[in-house]
């Protein structure tokens, strides 16, 4: 794992870069522009946005300021709680792309697999989107399909009308927080893991004991947690609006992390909050 360019491999074959740049809470207008802007300068080849962050428009015109050409870059956006029917998909969709200024993205997840407004419902509004995603999929518009914050429960239910497996999770996972079984059930039906918030959203900067293994390697609190991610085979997405820490977040190709030092932190309990209960969320 020497590879600053490292990529994983979909179910599909396509490639996808294996450190991505987060974009939640980025605030929209110049931050969101330049944070993506900048990020294509310092090397990161794929973004992480969303409906709900609100910043598709701006992370569309970073893509545009930055001038890389469309197919070296890897894009992801998500459904919004909202938008859980297949009219909504379709055209909650098209408008992404619109914001985006893209005509395709390259990956499309569901957000969260159980939306308040949905709850009595969210096996069948699942499948209804599935379907969309199915389809937009098979017309070239979304070139890999996933899913985000999903347990086994939300996936089995999934997989009884799914054509297309999900080729993603998306999930929290960081130090101390490793979802066991939900990754080894994931894995078994061929997904790759994305790591969101591997940071726990800044809560791992005020650890102790990830401070006592930075110092170890000389190397930064984010470096430790984002290699530690890389270990474990997830595909972090770290957040930053800072250029140095965006270049920082990505240089993690040079040291090694010992069997010992992963399993420390694997089990640095809660160090940056649990795993959130997406039965249960007020949205
Ligand atoms: N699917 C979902 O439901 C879901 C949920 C949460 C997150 N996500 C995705 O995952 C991404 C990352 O998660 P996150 O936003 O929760 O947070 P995160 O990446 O775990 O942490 C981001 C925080 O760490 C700071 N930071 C980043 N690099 C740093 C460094 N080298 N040194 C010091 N501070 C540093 C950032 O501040 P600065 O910006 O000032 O550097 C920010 O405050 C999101 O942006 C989003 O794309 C998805």
């Amino acid at each position: 794992m020497k590879d600053p360019d490292m990529t994983y491999t979909l179910a599909n074959g396509i490639q996808i870069p294996a450190i991505g740049l987060g974009t939640w809470q980025t605030p929209d207008g110049e931050i969101a522009a330049n944070a993506v802007k900048d990020a294509i300068e310092v090397g990161y080849r794929h973004i992480d946005t969303a409906q709900a962050y609100g910043n598709e428009r701006s992370v569309g015109e970073g893509i545009r300021r930055s001038g890389i050409k469309r197919e070296e870059l890897f894009v992801t956006t998500k459904l919004t709680n909202d938008n859980h029917t297949y009219e909504l998909m379709m055209s909650s969709f098209e408008q992404s792309l619109k914001d985006l200024g893209l005509d395709y993205v390259d990956l499309f997840l569901i957000h969260w697999p159980n939306p308040l407004n949905f709850r009595d419902r969210w096996q069948k509004a699942n499948a209804e989107v599935w379907k969309a995603m199915e389809e937009l999929y098979k017309d070239g518009k979304i070139r890999a399909v996933g899913v985000s914050n999903f347990k086994q429960h939300h996936l089995e239910a999934l997989f009884d009308t799914a054509e297309i497996m999900p080729m993603v999770d998306q999930i929290r996972l960081c130090p101390g927080c490793t979802q066991d079984e939900l990754v080894r059930f994931a894995r078994k039906h061929g997904m790759i893991l994305e790591a969101y918030s591997p940071l726990g959203t800044g809560k791992v900067f005020d650890s102790v004991e990830v401070h006592g293994i930075a110092d170890k390697y000389g190397k930064s609190i984010a470096q430790v947690c984002l290699r530690w991610s890389l270990q474990m085979g997830f595909l972090p997405i770290p957040k930053s609006v800072n250029k140095e820490r965006m270049a920082a977040n990505k240089d993690v190709f040079d040291f090694e992390l010992s069997d010992d030092d992963m399993e420390y932190l694997t089990g640095l309990h809660e160090i940056a909050g649990g795993a959130p209960n997406p039965d249960n969320m007020p949205f």
